[in-house]
């Protein structure tokens, strides 16, 4: 694991774009808000994922209420998973996605602007820089981190 933290010149964070924003023909506005943001796009994969798989990633989430709908929902269309890479950019990330629910996420951020409800937030991004690791090595090989 620790592999990826000395090919990055940075710290690195997961993101995901989510369906309602592939299917909303979003990937490209929210790739230019990353990069306005000084956030580095270094890996980028565009995939579906089934439900099993969608399990496995919000593992953590199991017990939740929300649980079944969300994996329903992240397997219903194709997600972009991207590596970012900043000086600080599990926190630059968080701040440009703003709050989990749009109803709070302050002006000027992805999902005030882009999402449609608390589910379908349009973007993930890693929550602490050890959790960033475990999600990039579940999307991406070393090899496909190039900087
Ligand atoms: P994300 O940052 O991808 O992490 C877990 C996701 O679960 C979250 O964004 C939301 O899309 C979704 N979710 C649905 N309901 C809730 C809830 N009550 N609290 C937190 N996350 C929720």
């Amino acid at each position: 694991m620790s592999e990826y933290v000395h090919r990055a010149k940075k710290i690195v964070t997961l993101s995901m774009i989510k369906p309602d924003a592939t299917q909303r023909n979003l990937t490209g506005d929210i790739n230019a808000r990353i990069e306005k943001a000084g956030l580095r796009i270094i890996a980028q994969k565009r995939l579906w994922l089934t439900k099993p798989q969608a399990e496995e990633f919000y593992a953590v989430h199991s017990e939740r209420p929300f649980f079944e709908e969300l994996t329903q929902y992240m397997s219903s269309g194709p997600v972009v998973a991207q590596v970012l890479e900043a000086e600080d950019a599990v926190n630059a990330y968080r701040k440009l996605m703003g709050a989990t629910n749009p109803k709070e996420a302050e002006e000027g951020t992805l999902r005030k602007d882009f999402a449609l409800s608390l589910t379908q937030n349009s973007v993930h991004g890693s929550d602490s820089r050890e959790n960033a690791l475990v999600e990039i090595s579940f999307f991406f090989s070393r090899m496909e981190l190039v900087g």
